[in-house]
């Protein structure tokens, strides 16, 4: 490493996020290039029998073959973790392969897992489909009772699990009141940050163990690539990267640094898109085919004292509840609409809006669901970097597409 590198890298901890977001983690090869490299190869060479054994059996940190790493992955990596403010970071092929290796690391038959109601349709699949059946029972607690996480945290638990704020009800789980639960009992504590990112929220500070991130989101920030991570101690991590080495659930090396051109904007993206979604919530709310909006950085949000405490800002996604509360219309909402992209996922440049009852929680029972707080009148829409007035038009396209007769619109203005 060059000499102004090393230095960098030694200093890197003091810097501001959004300069870590930018530097850390870099290592130049001896071709000193400014962008960091993509190492496109599926193995690496050995000058010698000796070394390539010393490689396997010592693990000297010399790359060896691309499911156990690769240089542009182990940049990203130690981005990341810098940004967390971790010791570690292991990444994955996509945010569910960081989640099902975080899982399979840490939880054994018998084991009992306590998890916010709050998260991703697959990763309550993932628990309920298929961990229940290896022997490892489940309890939901709701995302903001603190006394519901106390009462299941008072028996035995290995691992407590949250999304925080929670997608698509935008609740927030206090992250130090539940992680000083978890410290009295032992329970490992993960909180999946994909909704924040970094640069909003840093559970690690408040006492979590291991975060997550489903990198696909606002790390990439431009819809491109699948991608996941976890970040935490090296105690904790080492597992993971086992089960991830072993499992084959790795990032692709092409992934990793779509991430790390991803992260270079992070910030000015979050802070970005965290202003245009407060103004489309602040809008929404005063509308009249609007019943209830969610989000984290109005100042009615239930939650706004803890809001304050922990994150930054609201962050870039946001729900609404249509005062006509069935799916029909709901569908008419979506398909009137023409500018937001009517896709699942989110974290993107471009604003997506879906409806969470047929499409990302819709494999989940309707108890499940009801549960969850997700009604058929629920739209969700991550709002993206156009700008705020088009993307207002084309919510009001979408209220135009309702019965005229059942609501009061106002015109379509710009
Ligand atoms: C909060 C959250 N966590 C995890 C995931 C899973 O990530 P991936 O799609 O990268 O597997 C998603 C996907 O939408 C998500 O929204």
């Amino acid at each position: 490493m060059m000499e102004r590198d090393r230095r960098l890298q030694e200093v890197i901890s003091d810097l501001q996020i959004e300069t870590q977001a930018i530097r850390a983690g870099s290592e130049r090869s001896p071709a000193r290039e400014h962008s960091e490299p993509l190492y496109a190869t599926s193995s690496f060479v050995f000058a010698d029998a000796a070394s390539m054994a010393d490689a396997f059996i010592n693990e000297n940190g010399q790359s060896i073959y691309g499911r156990v790493d690769n240089p542009t992955v182990d940049v990203f990596c130690r981005r990341l973790a810098t940004l967390e403010g971790g010791e570690a970071c292991e990444a994955a092929a996509s945010g569910m392969g960081a989640i099902l290796a975080t899982m399979m690391a840490h939880c054994q038959a018998g084991d009992r897992v306590v998890m916010s109601c709050g998260v991703f349709g697959a990763t309550l699949t993932l628990l309920k489909k298929f961990f229940v059946k290896y022997g490892v029972t489940l309890d939901l607690v709701r995302p903001t009772d603190l006394d519901a996480w106390a009462a299941a945290l008072s028996t035995p638990a290995k691992l407590a699990y949250c999304e925080t704020p929670s997608n698509p009800m935008m609740e927030v789980v206090d992250i130090a009141g539940v992680s000083q639960l978890c410290r009295s009992n032992n329970t490992i504590f993960v909180v999946d940050n994909c909704l924040m990112t970094s640069v909003l929220q840093r559970p690690l500070q408040f006492g979590a163990d291991l975060v997550i991130h489903s990198a696909t989101k606002y790390l990439d920030g431009q819809g491109r690539v699948l991608g996941g991570a976890v970040v935490g101690s090296h105690e904790l991590i080492a597992p993971i990267t086992q089960f991830i080495r072993s499992g084959g659930v790795t990032m692709s090396a092409f992934n990793a640094w779509i991430f790390l051109k991803g992260l270079e904007t992070l910030d000015v993206r979050m802070q970005a898109h965290c202003a245009r979604a407060m103004e489309l919530a602040t809008w929404l709310e005063e509308h009249p085919a609007v019943a209830r909006v969610h989000y984290a950085g109005l100042p009615s949000h239930p939650q706004a004292d803890l809001i304050t405490k922990q994150m930054r800002a609201g962050g870039g996604v946001l729900s609404l509840e249509l005062k006509q509360p069935d799916q029909e219309m709901a569908w008419k909402f979506l398909n009137g609409t023409c500018l937001m992209s009517l896709t699942a996922n989110l974290g993107d440049v471009k604003t997506t809006v879906c409806h969470p009852a047929t499409t990302t929680h819709g494999r989940l029972d309707r108890a499940d669901r009801h549960f969850m707080g997700i009604g058929e009148n629920l739209i969700r829409i991550s709002v993206g970097l156009e700008s705020v007035e088009d993307i207002k038009m084309d919510c009001e396209r979408g209220f135009q597409a309702l019965s005229h007769s059942e609501v009061d619109h106002p015109p379509v203005t710009r």
